[in-house]
């Protein structure tokens, strides 16, 4: 497996191969990160990971600061997954200059949600995603359904800025009790870690009430506010849970393919999960 910090590095060390698969990610790598290096490897004849914290994607109060690196330890779980190539930029690699150009995401699709509790993160999301895709040149990517609005978007950006890009989605690798797995999980305390499978308990919850009940505008409004009540009386400060139709995550309507999805915080951490009804 080779390293390679900067873009004219990785431009020569893939210039032999015909079809590059590619995973973007933050470090900090866990199981599910490594999944998705697992299905990326068939999609073409080498396998790029990136791990870049991407400072464009979090808010002046977020955790770009403390955000975990532990760049070794992940090189290391990259090798063992099969990944080819880890291309690492520092941050004068990948903005040698400050980013003023950005992709403006549509705001029906990025301010809601995650775009309205985080502020530009969807910007920051595609504005990397797109120069990553520029650096590495890839076939084919694969992003997480963890990040379930995320993943939405980035299919939207492919599709109308006609990137030559297959976008695959692989599933939510999980914790055996249920929690999402993810590197802000680092951030909780046992007590915390304990009560973390919550988030995820209440979705499934939602789930099971939306395959037996009713799913009228009412019945989901009531569904949605016992899901917040139950939570907060947990001790969390959920910021939604809602029920989505799968396609634009926009309020549903008869007969639309549903998905459910929370972001909460519990303590000083922000979680979100999600689960197709
Ligand atoms: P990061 O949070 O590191 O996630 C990298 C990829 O791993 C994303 O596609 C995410 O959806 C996926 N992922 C996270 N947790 C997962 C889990 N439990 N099971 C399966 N996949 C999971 O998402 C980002 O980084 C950034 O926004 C990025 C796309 C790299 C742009 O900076």
């Amino acid at each position: 497996m080779k390293l390679v910090h900067s873009i004219a590095d990785l431009r020569a060390e893939l210039a032999q191969h015909q079809r590059t698969a590619f995973v973007p990610t933050m470090g900090n790598l866990h199981d599910g990160h490594l999944a998705l290096v697992r299905q990326a490897k068939p999609l073409g004849d080498v396998t790029v990971a990136s791990i870049f914290v991407n400072r464009l994607q979090f808010g002046p109060n977020e955790d770009f600061d403390t955000y975990p690196r532990t760049l070794q330890a992940d090189c290391e779980k990259l090798h063992s997954a099969g990944c080819d190539v880890v291309f690492a930029p520092a941050e004068k690699d990948l903005y040698p200059e400050p980013q003023t150009f950005s992709v403006q995401p549509p705001a029906e699709l990025a301010n809601i949600l995650e775009g309205h509790f985080r502020p530009g993160f969807f910007t920051g999301v595609c504005t990397v995603v797109l120069k990553l895709f520029n650096c590495v040149q890839p076939h084919a990517a694969v992003f997480g359904r963890k990040d379930y609005q995320q993943q939405m978007i980035i299919r939207r950006m492919v599709q109308q800025l006609a990137l030559p890009i297959e976008i695959h989605t692989g599933d939510t690798l999980r914790a055996d009790d249920g929690l999402a797995l993810s590197s802000r999980n680092g951030y909780l305390s046992a007590i915390e870690r304990a009560e973390a499978v919550h988030l995820s308990r209440v979705l499934q919850s939602m789930v099971q009430a939306l395959r037996q009940g009713p799913r009228g505008v009412s019945a989901i409004h009531e569904l949605e506010d016992q899901a917040m009540q139950a939570l907060r009386q947990r001790g969390w400060q959920p910021d939604y849970l809602t029920v989505r139709r799968q396609h634009d995550l926009q309020a549903p309507q008869d007969g639309d393919a549903l998905v459910v999805l929370g972001a909460a915080r519990l303590g000083s951490t922000r979680l979100i999960d999600n689960l197709e009804v």
